[in-house]
């Protein structure tokens, strides 16, 4: 079952100089960077629009089915996160239930944890 970073591509950052000046949001900026890093994996990747943690932006989702899901965030729209978060969701993939031993997380993604959410049981 593929693992899938749903990133917020309206989400800001403190300096960030708004749409009149033409910027993009920095949540569209990281998802353009984490699109790319993802490509050639099998990880899925998606954009919406707000994942309610607007006040410590940008932030990701991951998740996969029958496996305990996350939300990060507090990241910078940098190749370096973009490879950082796909690094741990390729992880997240490879794992039977989406825990990641600490000792494997990528560097760019310690302190960027925001929710852990366990999978729903399966229904009757
Ligand atoms: S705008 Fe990104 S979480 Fe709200």
């Amino acid at each position: 079952m593929a693992s899938w970073i749903t990133i917020c591509d309206t989400c800001k950052r403190e300096g960030w100089p708004g749409p009149a000046e033409g910027a993009a949001p920095p949540g569209a900026s990281l998802a353009e960077l984490v699109e790319t890093a993802a490509e050639g994996t099998a990880l899925r990747t998606r954009r919406t629009a707000c994942l309610m943690g607007c006040d410590h932006g940008c932030n990701v989702a991951v998740q996969a089915k029958g496996k305990l899901s996350y939300t990060l965030g507090r990241f910078e729209p940098t190749a370096e996160a973009a490879e950082a978060i796909v690094a741990w969701a390729r992880l997240h993939a490879e794992s039977a239930s989406g825990q990641v031993p600490y000792k494997l997380w990528p560097q760019g993604v310690k302190g960027h944890f925001v929710t852990r959410h366990p999978p729903l049981p399966e229904e009757a």
